[in-house]
């Protein structure tokens, strides 16, 4: 695995870092939205006690991003999963997103954090988002690892981005190629001989 890499972009102690920024960031804005109005009788409750906030991973590139955040934030919370798929088998263009797993249903009234990895032409984030939005939740935030702005195609930025990274097809962190290097704890680049299908 290691010997098909070219360079690592970002290191994991990098990684970490930010994640614990992005981590005290969405707990903040959390906090502040679940926070009762002064002059609600729901005042002396703790801000974070009312199991309305819901994650949503986009499965499968958000696993480990997902899990690293999800654990630095003290706040009650449920995980619910979706599955997008839009780079089948051994290509670095996107096919189009599309849908496949049925989206979570309770979502009304709760404040969503959608979590991806990447952030590419936007079309994964913009279909879940909309999609989301239709289930009247009180809120939607969307928070990506990495933001290759660049390639936009979609209309849509999220509101909390790890890392602007250049034009490049990345591996690790969750981040998979063919299905492969998901498991490497660095975001790294690939070797364009095992991208193009040469390599060993
Ligand atoms: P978008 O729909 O074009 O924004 O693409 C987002 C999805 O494509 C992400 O959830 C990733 O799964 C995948 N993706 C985009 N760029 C990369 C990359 O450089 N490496 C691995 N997966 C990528
Ligand atoms: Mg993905």
């Amino acid at each position: 695995m290691h010997g098909d890499i070219e360079k690592v972009l970002i290191g994991r102690d990098r990684i970490a870092e930010r994640v614990a920024e992005l981590a005290a960031e969405v707990a903040r804005d959390l906090r502040h939205a679940l926070a009762p109005a002064a002059s609600s009788a729901a005042a002396a409750a703790p801000a974070d006690d009312h199991g309305r906030v819901v994650f949503i991973p986009v499965m499968t590139g958000a696993l480990i991003f997902a899990a690293d955040l999800i654990r630095q934030l003290p706040l009650k919370l449920s995980l619910e999963l979706v599955a997008v798929s839009s780079y089948p088998g051994r290509t670095v263009e996107s096919k189009g997103a599309q849908l496949a797993s049925e989206l979570p249903r309770d979502l009304a009234g709760k404040h969503v954090v959608v979590v991806d990895d990447i952030l590419d032409s936007g079309r994964t984030l913009a279909m879940v988002v909309g999609l989301i939005r239709e289930r009247g939740p009180a809120s939607v935030r969307t928070a990506v690892l990495l933001d290759k702005k660049s390639r936009r195609v979609a209309q849509v930025q999220a509101d909390y981005v790890g890392f602007d990274i250049p034009d490049a097809f990345v591996v690790g962190y969750g981040l998979d190629y063919d299905g492969h290097y998901r498991n490497l704890p660095d975001i790294a680049v690939l070797r364009a001989d095992v991208v193009n299908g040469t390599g060993a």
